[in-house]
Protein backbone atom coordinates (compact mmCIF):
# COMPACT_ATOMS: atom_id res chain seq x y z
CA UNK A 1 0.00 0.00 0.00
CA UNK A 2 2.40 2.48 1.23
CA UNK A 3 4.98 1.60 -1.46
CA UNK A 4 2.09 1.52 -4.26
CA UNK A 5 1.94 5.28 -3.05
CA UNK A 6 5.45 6.09 -3.45
CA UNK A 7 5.65 4.86 -7.05
CA UNK A 8 2.53 7.02 -7.45
CA UNK A 9 4.51 10.17 -6.20
CA UNK A 10 8.05 8.95 -8.17
CA UNK A 11 5.93 8.88 -11.31
CA UNK A 12 2.98 12.32 -10.55
CA UNK A 13 5.22 14.47 -8.75
CA UNK A 14 7.36 16.42 -10.66
CA UNK A 15 11.31 15.42 -10.32
CA UNK A 16 12.02 19.14 -9.50
CA UNK A 17 11.40 18.45 -5.77
CA UNK A 18 14.69 16.51 -4.69
CA UNK A 19 13.42 14.03 -2.01
CA UNK A 20 15.74 12.53 0.54
CA UNK A 21 13.65 9.10 1.09
CA UNK A 22 10.45 7.70 -0.09
CA UNK A 23 8.97 7.07 3.17
CA UNK A 24 5.20 7.74 3.00
CA UNK A 25 4.16 10.41 6.13
CA UNK A 26 1.03 9.97 7.63
CA UNK A 27 1.48 10.58 11.37
CA UNK A 28 3.65 12.68 13.01
CA UNK A 29 3.50 12.78 17.48
CA UNK A 30 6.53 14.95 19.14
CA UNK A 31 9.31 13.83 17.92
CA UNK A 32 8.52 10.84 16.05
CA UNK A 33 6.66 10.36 12.43
CA UNK A 34 5.00 7.15 11.77
CA UNK A 35 5.24 6.57 7.78
CA UNK A 36 1.95 4.75 5.93
CA UNK A 37 3.80 0.44 6.20
CA UNK A 38 3.83 1.77 10.31
CA UNK A 39 7.77 2.82 10.67
CA UNK A 40 8.06 4.80 13.33
CA UNK A 41 11.17 7.25 12.99
CA UNK A 42 12.94 9.60 15.26
CA UNK A 43 12.59 13.05 13.21
CA UNK A 44 15.90 14.95 13.87
CA UNK A 45 14.84 17.30 10.70
CA UNK A 46 11.62 18.91 12.14
CA UNK A 47 10.21 18.76 8.44
CA UNK A 48 13.37 21.37 8.07
CA UNK A 49 13.25 23.26 11.10
CA UNK A 50 9.40 24.04 11.59
CA UNK A 51 8.17 21.66 14.18
CA UNK A 52 10.29 23.51 16.82
CA UNK A 53 7.60 21.93 19.74
CA UNK A 54 6.99 18.53 17.90
CA UNK A 55 4.69 17.13 15.46
CA UNK A 56 0.82 18.00 16.27
CA UNK A 57 1.75 19.35 19.74
CA UNK A 58 -1.51 19.11 21.41
CA UNK A 59 -2.03 22.28 22.05
CA UNK A 60 -1.39 23.20 18.83
CA UNK A 61 -3.30 21.14 17.32
CA UNK A 62 -6.47 22.04 19.66
CA UNK A 63 -6.25 26.07 18.77
CA UNK A 64 -5.93 25.32 15.08
CA UNK A 65 -9.32 22.97 15.25
CA UNK A 66 -11.26 25.44 17.42
CA UNK A 67 -10.38 28.18 15.01
CA UNK A 68 -11.27 26.07 11.91
CA UNK A 69 -14.88 25.87 13.37
CA UNK A 70 -14.61 29.83 13.92
CA UNK A 71 -13.21 31.60 10.41
CA UNK A 72 -10.63 30.01 8.55
CA UNK A 73 -10.08 32.86 5.58
CA UNK A 74 -10.22 36.12 7.16
CA UNK A 75 -8.90 38.01 4.06
CA UNK A 76 -6.57 41.12 4.91
CA UNK A 77 -7.24 43.43 2.53
CA UNK A 78 -10.80 43.56 3.36
CA UNK A 79 -11.03 43.72 6.97
CA UNK A 80 -8.65 43.12 10.29
CA UNK A 81 -8.67 39.69 11.46
CA UNK A 82 -9.26 38.79 15.02
CA UNK A 83 -6.73 35.59 14.80
CA UNK A 84 -3.82 37.95 13.40
CA UNK A 85 -4.23 40.76 15.50
CA UNK A 86 -4.18 38.60 18.70
CA UNK A 87 -1.17 37.19 17.36
CA UNK A 88 1.05 40.29 16.37
CA UNK A 89 -0.04 41.74 20.27
CA UNK A 90 1.96 38.48 21.34
CA UNK A 91 4.55 38.35 19.11
CA UNK A 92 5.39 41.91 19.82
CA UNK A 93 6.34 40.98 22.86
CA UNK A 94 9.07 38.43 22.01
CA UNK A 95 10.77 40.55 19.69
CA UNK A 96 14.21 41.13 20.12
CA UNK A 97 13.44 44.91 20.40
CA UNK A 98 10.40 47.29 20.95
CA UNK A 99 11.94 48.98 17.92
CA UNK A 100 10.70 45.92 15.77
CA UNK A 101 6.79 46.84 16.05
CA UNK A 102 5.27 46.92 12.60
CA UNK A 103 4.56 43.55 10.82
CA UNK A 104 3.50 42.34 7.07
CA UNK A 105 2.38 38.50 7.33
CA UNK A 106 2.57 36.28 4.26
CA UNK A 107 2.72 32.43 4.27
CA UNK A 108 6.51 31.28 3.31
CA UNK A 109 9.86 31.89 3.93
CA UNK A 110 10.45 33.40 0.11
CA UNK A 111 7.46 35.64 0.87
CA UNK A 112 9.18 37.41 3.76
CA UNK A 113 12.45 37.84 1.89
CA UNK A 114 10.54 38.87 -1.09
CA UNK A 115 8.24 41.64 1.15
CA UNK A 116 11.53 42.65 2.76
CA UNK A 117 13.45 43.23 -0.65
CA UNK A 118 10.32 45.14 -1.79
CA UNK A 119 10.24 47.17 1.76
CA UNK A 120 14.08 47.72 1.82
CA UNK A 121 14.07 49.24 -1.94
CA UNK A 122 11.14 51.14 -1.67
CA UNK A 123 12.14 53.11 1.73
CA UNK A 124 15.31 53.87 0.48
CA UNK A 125 14.58 54.40 -3.16
CA UNK A 126 17.65 51.82 -3.86
CA UNK A 127 17.94 49.02 -6.02
CA UNK A 128 20.58 46.97 -4.83
CA UNK A 129 20.73 44.27 -2.03
CA UNK A 130 23.79 42.81 -0.78
CA UNK A 131 24.13 39.07 1.25
CA UNK A 132 27.53 39.27 2.37
CA UNK A 133 29.86 35.40 2.82
CA UNK A 134 29.30 34.72 6.27
CA UNK A 135 32.36 35.64 7.89
CA UNK A 136 34.48 32.69 10.87
CA UNK A 137 35.82 34.52 13.98
CA UNK A 138 38.93 34.83 13.06
CA UNK A 139 38.22 36.56 9.88
CA UNK A 140 35.98 39.16 11.05
CA UNK A 141 37.85 42.41 10.30
CA UNK A 142 39.05 40.88 6.81
CA UNK A 143 35.48 40.06 5.65
CA UNK A 144 34.54 43.62 6.66
CA UNK A 145 36.97 45.24 4.66
CA UNK A 146 35.93 43.12 1.37
CA UNK A 147 32.25 44.21 2.48
CA UNK A 148 33.94 48.19 2.26
CA UNK A 149 35.10 47.32 -1.10
CA UNK A 150 32.20 45.99 -2.35
CA UNK A 151 30.53 49.15 -1.83
CA UNK A 152 33.76 51.11 -2.69
CA UNK A 153 33.89 49.23 -6.10
CA UNK A 154 30.79 47.46 -7.23
CA UNK A 155 27.67 49.00 -5.35
CA UNK A 156 27.70 52.24 -4.69
CA UNK A 157 26.00 53.15 -1.37
CA UNK A 158 23.64 55.26 -2.88
CA UNK A 159 22.25 52.05 -4.62
CA UNK A 160 22.51 49.83 -2.13
CA UNK A 161 19.28 49.56 -0.06
CA UNK A 162 20.12 46.34 1.62
CA UNK A 163 22.63 43.75 3.57
CA UNK A 164 20.48 41.06 4.33
CA UNK A 165 22.21 38.30 6.50
CA UNK A 166 21.73 35.00 8.31
CA UNK A 167 22.51 35.18 11.77
CA UNK A 168 23.34 31.53 11.40
CA UNK A 169 24.17 30.21 7.86
CA UNK A 170 21.30 27.62 7.03
CA UNK A 171 21.91 25.76 3.78
CA UNK A 172 25.47 27.71 4.05
CA UNK A 173 26.60 25.00 6.27
CA UNK A 174 24.96 26.35 9.53
CA UNK A 175 27.73 28.62 10.25
CA UNK A 176 26.87 31.06 13.18
CA UNK A 177 28.21 34.95 12.45
CA UNK A 178 30.57 36.28 14.75
CA UNK A 179 28.84 38.74 16.70
CA UNK A 180 31.52 41.05 15.69
CA UNK A 181 30.86 40.47 12.27
CA UNK A 182 26.88 41.06 12.76
CA UNK A 183 28.18 45.07 15.01
CA UNK A 184 30.41 45.63 11.83
CA UNK A 185 27.71 45.69 9.77
CA UNK A 186 25.55 47.46 11.50
CA UNK A 187 28.00 50.10 11.51
CA UNK A 188 28.45 49.77 7.60
CA UNK A 189 24.62 50.10 7.60
CA UNK A 190 24.84 53.23 9.79
CA UNK A 191 27.32 54.90 7.86
CA UNK A 192 25.02 54.52 4.50
CA UNK A 193 21.87 54.66 5.44
CA UNK A 194 21.58 51.20 3.98
CA UNK A 195 19.04 48.41 5.56
CA UNK A 196 20.11 45.66 7.99
CA UNK A 197 17.92 42.96 7.00
CA UNK A 198 18.20 39.89 9.53
CA UNK A 199 17.18 36.33 7.89
CA UNK A 200 16.08 35.11 11.05
CA UNK A 201 13.67 31.85 8.82
CA UNK A 202 15.67 29.31 9.79
CA UNK A 203 16.98 30.45 13.22
CA UNK A 204 13.97 31.59 14.75
CA UNK A 205 11.70 30.97 17.29
CA UNK A 206 13.78 29.26 19.96
CA UNK A 207 16.24 27.18 17.42
CA UNK A 208 19.27 28.56 18.89
CA UNK A 209 18.59 28.49 22.17
CA UNK A 210 17.26 32.50 21.97
CA UNK A 211 13.81 33.15 20.23
CA UNK A 212 15.71 35.31 17.93
CA UNK A 213 19.74 34.66 16.93
CA UNK A 214 20.67 38.22 16.62
CA UNK A 215 19.93 38.18 20.19
CA UNK A 216 23.70 36.83 20.68
CA UNK A 217 24.86 39.56 19.34
CA UNK A 218 23.09 42.54 20.47
CA UNK A 219 22.25 44.13 17.48
CA UNK A 220 18.92 45.52 16.23
CA UNK A 221 18.13 45.06 12.52
CA UNK A 222 15.98 47.29 10.46
CA UNK A 223 14.18 44.54 9.61
CA UNK A 224 13.65 40.95 10.56
CA UNK A 225 12.02 37.92 8.14
CA UNK A 226 10.10 35.16 10.47
CA UNK A 227 8.86 31.83 9.24
CA UNK A 228 9.30 28.25 9.88
CA UNK A 229 8.63 27.49 13.32
CA UNK A 230 6.45 30.37 13.88
CA UNK A 231 3.36 28.36 13.42
CA UNK A 232 5.05 24.99 14.36
CA UNK A 233 3.85 23.31 10.30
CA UNK A 234 1.15 26.16 9.38
CA UNK A 235 2.12 27.93 6.49
CA UNK A 236 3.13 31.44 7.96
CA UNK A 237 5.98 34.24 7.89
CA UNK A 238 6.32 37.28 8.54
CA UNK A 239 8.54 40.70 8.32
CA UNK A 240 9.30 42.44 11.14
CA UNK A 241 10.79 45.74 10.94
CA UNK A 242 11.21 49.52 12.52
CA UNK A 243 7.91 51.27 11.49
CA UNK A 244 8.98 53.84 9.58
CA UNK A 245 10.60 51.29 7.10
CA UNK A 246 7.80 49.22 7.53
CA UNK A 247 4.91 52.30 6.48
CA UNK A 248 7.28 53.86 3.74
CA UNK A 249 5.06 51.11 1.86
CA UNK A 250 1.41 52.60 0.08
CA UNK A 251 -1.58 50.44 0.70
CA UNK A 252 -1.72 47.76 -1.86
CA UNK A 253 1.97 47.55 -2.05
CA UNK A 254 1.99 44.63 -0.15
CA UNK A 255 -0.14 41.28 -0.09
CA UNK A 256 -1.63 38.39 -0.95
CA UNK A 257 -4.73 36.42 -1.29
CA UNK A 258 -3.60 34.09 1.93
CA UNK A 259 -1.61 36.43 3.79
CA UNK A 260 -1.77 35.93 7.59
CA UNK A 261 -4.61 32.86 7.49
CA UNK A 262 -6.26 32.77 10.52
CA UNK A 263 -5.70 29.06 11.21
CA UNK A 264 -1.97 29.44 11.10
CA UNK A 265 -2.12 32.77 13.45
CA UNK A 266 -4.13 30.42 15.82
CA UNK A 267 -1.75 28.20 15.53
CA UNK A 268 1.24 30.54 16.05
CA UNK A 269 -0.26 32.25 19.27
CA UNK A 270 -0.34 28.84 20.74
CA UNK A 271 3.07 28.17 19.64
CA UNK A 272 3.74 30.94 21.89
CA UNK A 273 2.21 29.73 24.47
CA UNK A 274 4.13 26.11 24.48
CA UNK A 275 7.23 28.38 24.88
CA UNK A 276 5.92 29.79 28.24
CA UNK A 277 4.02 27.05 29.50
CA UNK A 278 6.75 24.17 29.11
CA UNK A 279 10.06 26.55 29.37
CA UNK A 280 10.60 25.49 26.06
CA UNK A 281 14.42 27.17 25.67
CA UNK A 282 15.40 25.95 29.09
CA UNK A 283 15.01 22.58 27.05
CA UNK A 284 17.22 23.38 24.37
CA UNK A 285 19.82 24.46 26.80
CA UNK A 286 20.01 21.12 28.48
CA UNK A 287 19.55 19.14 25.16
CA UNK A 288 22.11 21.19 23.25
CA UNK A 289 24.64 20.64 26.05
CA UNK A 290 23.74 16.74 25.97
CA UNK A 291 24.06 16.76 22.21
CA UNK A 292 27.47 18.82 22.61
CA UNK A 293 28.95 16.08 25.20
CA UNK A 294 27.41 13.04 22.97
CA UNK A 295 30.00 14.20 19.60
CA UNK A 296 33.20 15.55 21.77
CA UNK A 297 32.73 11.90 23.05
CA UNK A 298 31.88 10.48 19.69
CA UNK A 299 35.01 12.10 18.51
CA UNK A 300 37.09 10.59 20.81
CA UNK A 301 36.58 7.50 19.20
CA UNK A 302 38.61 6.15 16.18
CA UNK A 303 35.58 6.26 13.81
CA UNK A 304 35.35 9.78 15.01
CA UNK A 305 38.19 11.13 13.13
CA UNK A 306 35.74 11.79 10.47
CA UNK A 307 34.36 14.54 11.91
CA UNK A 308 36.16 17.52 10.78
CA UNK A 309 34.15 19.99 12.71
CA UNK A 310 31.22 20.43 15.23
CA UNK A 311 29.36 23.71 15.33
CA UNK A 312 26.31 25.83 15.86
CA UNK A 313 24.22 27.03 18.25
CA UNK A 314 21.20 25.57 20.49
CA UNK A 315 19.40 22.90 18.38
CA UNK A 316 20.66 24.14 15.24
CA UNK A 317 23.79 22.19 15.22
CA UNK A 318 25.98 20.76 11.96
CA UNK A 319 28.86 18.25 11.95
CA UNK A 320 30.83 18.48 8.91
CA UNK A 321 33.19 15.71 8.06
CA UNK A 322 36.51 15.28 6.61
CA UNK A 323 35.91 13.83 3.06
CA UNK A 324 39.03 11.33 2.84
CA UNK A 325 37.86 9.55 -0.42
CA UNK A 326 35.96 11.58 -3.40
CA UNK A 327 33.00 10.30 -2.11
CA UNK A 328 31.22 12.41 0.73
CA UNK A 329 30.76 10.64 3.86
CA UNK A 330 27.52 12.40 5.01
CA UNK A 331 25.43 10.28 2.13
CA UNK A 332 26.49 7.05 4.32
CA UNK A 333 25.77 8.74 7.26
CA UNK A 334 21.80 9.89 6.65
CA UNK A 335 21.47 6.47 4.73
CA UNK A 336 22.68 4.76 8.44
CA UNK A 337 20.65 6.75 10.82
CA UNK A 338 17.19 5.62 8.09
CA UNK A 339 18.44 2.28 8.22
CA UNK A 340 18.25 2.33 11.98
CA UNK A 341 14.62 4.77 11.99
CA UNK A 342 15.94 7.78 12.24
CA UNK A 343 15.97 11.11 10.01
CA UNK A 344 18.71 13.28 9.61
CA UNK A 345 19.32 16.07 7.19
CA UNK A 346 22.60 16.59 4.67
CA UNK A 347 23.39 20.71 3.89
CA UNK A 348 23.10 21.91 0.35
CA UNK A 349 26.46 20.78 -1.17
CA UNK A 350 28.56 20.63 1.45
CA UNK A 351 29.70 17.44 3.42
CA UNK A 352 27.69 18.64 6.25
CA UNK A 353 24.71 17.05 8.37
CA UNK A 354 22.71 18.67 10.12
CA UNK A 355 20.56 18.30 13.62
CA UNK A 356 17.73 20.36 14.00
CA UNK A 357 15.13 17.75 16.08
CA UNK A 358 11.95 19.44 17.89
CA UNK A 359 12.85 21.55 20.61
CA UNK A 360 10.68 19.19 23.20
CA UNK A 361 12.62 16.43 22.49
CA UNK A 362 13.24 14.70 25.91
CA UNK A 363 16.50 13.26 27.08
CA UNK A 364 16.01 9.97 26.38
CA UNK A 365 15.36 10.54 22.63
CA UNK A 366 18.42 12.54 22.42
CA UNK A 367 20.22 9.42 24.03
CA UNK A 368 18.88 7.55 21.49
CA UNK A 369 19.84 10.08 18.39
CA UNK A 370 23.35 10.41 19.92
CA UNK A 371 23.74 6.39 19.40
CA UNK A 372 22.16 6.11 16.13
CA UNK A 373 25.05 8.87 14.88
CA UNK A 374 27.33 6.86 16.69
CA UNK A 375 26.51 3.58 15.34
CA UNK A 376 25.81 5.30 11.74
CA UNK A 377 29.30 7.42 12.09
CA UNK A 378 31.13 3.98 12.58
CA UNK A 379 29.64 2.20 9.62
CA UNK A 380 30.29 5.25 7.43
CA UNK A 381 34.06 4.49 8.56
CA UNK A 382 34.13 0.86 7.81
CA UNK A 383 32.45 1.25 4.29
CA UNK A 384 34.76 4.16 3.18
CA UNK A 385 37.88 2.02 4.51
CA UNK A 386 36.34 -1.17 2.40
C1 LIG B 1 17.26 31.26 6.10
C2 LIG B 1 16.16 30.93 5.12
N1 LIG B 1 15.57 31.93 4.44
C3 LIG B 1 14.55 31.67 3.57
C4 LIG B 1 14.11 30.38 3.35
C5 LIG B 1 12.96 30.13 2.38
O1 LIG B 1 11.83 29.75 3.09
P1 LIG B 1 10.61 28.94 2.40
O2 LIG B 1 11.15 27.60 2.00
O3 LIG B 1 9.55 28.86 3.46
O4 LIG B 1 10.18 29.73 1.22
C6 LIG B 1 14.71 29.32 4.03
C7 LIG B 1 14.26 27.92 3.80
O5 LIG B 1 14.90 26.96 4.19
C8 LIG B 1 15.76 29.60 4.95
O6 LIG B 1 16.34 28.63 5.65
Amino acid sequence: MSSDLAAYGKAHISTGIGRQTDFVFEEGHGSYVTTADGTRLLDLSSGIGVVNVGHCHPTVTKAAQEQCAKITHAQVNIAFSGPQLRLLQDLEGIMPSKELDTFFLANSGSEAIEGAVRIARQSTKRQNIIVPDVSEDEMVDYCLKRLRMLLDQETAPRDTAAIFLEPVLGEGGYVPAPPAFIRGIRDICDEHGILFVADEIQSGFGRTGKMFAMEYSGVVPDLMTIAKGIANGFPLSAVVGKKKFMDAMPPASLGGTYTGNAVACAAAQAVLRVFREEKVLDNVAARSKQLFDGLAAIRQKPHGKLIEDVRGKGLMIAIQFTSPTKEQVRGCVVKGCAERNMILLSTSIFDVVRIIPPLTISEKEMDDAIRILDESIADAAKQLAA
